[in-house]
């Protein structure tokens, strides 16, 4: 079975998204995000997809979940639930990341076996999207420090939790 990972970018009170975008854009999370997604299938929502300016996201097998049957876009394969998406993402694949948004994390965190987060200091009162509740389940294994994003002030460190058995 392929390990499972969700990948986020979360404030301190779970912020995800606002308006269908991002709330926090700090130039080293992208890069991050692309290092740590890249070659492996990402699997995503489909109003996350909609959300990307560019389309499908290059070097990655592009998984997109909708009730929708006929939907499509170039660059990616879709699938009508989350267990499609993973069975279909698992016939490649040893890692597979879950990329958002909420409703796919929401669902998806009872699958997963890893959490790599930027976890935001700074909060976002106006966010519409949230992540679920993840502290008690989880244990932290691996955080870098805290660093200020100097284009933003937006302080943050990417943290990896494993699940509390
Ligand atoms: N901070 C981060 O790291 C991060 C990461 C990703 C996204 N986001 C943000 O999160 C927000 C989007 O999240 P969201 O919760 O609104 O939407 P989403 O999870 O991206 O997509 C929801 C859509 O996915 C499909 N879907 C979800 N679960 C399904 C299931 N079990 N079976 C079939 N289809 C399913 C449905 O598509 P259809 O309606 O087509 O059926 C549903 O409307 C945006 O603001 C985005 O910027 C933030």
């Amino acid at each position: 079975m392929s390990r499972i990972t969700l990948i986020a970018a979360v404030g301190p009170n779970l912020e995800l998204g606002r308006d269908g975008g991002l709330v926090y854009n700090i130039k080293a999370d992208m890069r991050h995000f692309k290092d740590t997604t890249m070659g492996h299938p990402i699997i995503m929502g489909r109003k996350t997809f909609e959300s990307f300016p560019k389309g499908a996201l290059p070097g990655r097998r592009n998984i997109v979940i909708t009730r929708n049957r006929d939907y499509t876009a170039p660059g990616i394969e879709t699938a009508a639930s989350l267990d499609e998406a993973i069975t279909l993402a698992s016939s490649t694949a040893d890692e597979i990341m879950i990329i958002g948004g909420g409703a796919v994390y929401a669902e998806a965190i009872a699958r997963a076996d890893r959490l790599i987060l930027t976890e935001v200091d700074d909060p976002c009162p106006d966010a519409d999207t949230l992540f679920p509740e993840y502290r008690a389940d989880w244990t932290l294994t691996d955080t870098t420090e805290t660093v200020t994003d100097p284009a933003t002030g937006l302080r943050y460190r990417f943290a990896t939790y494993q699940r509390r058995h």
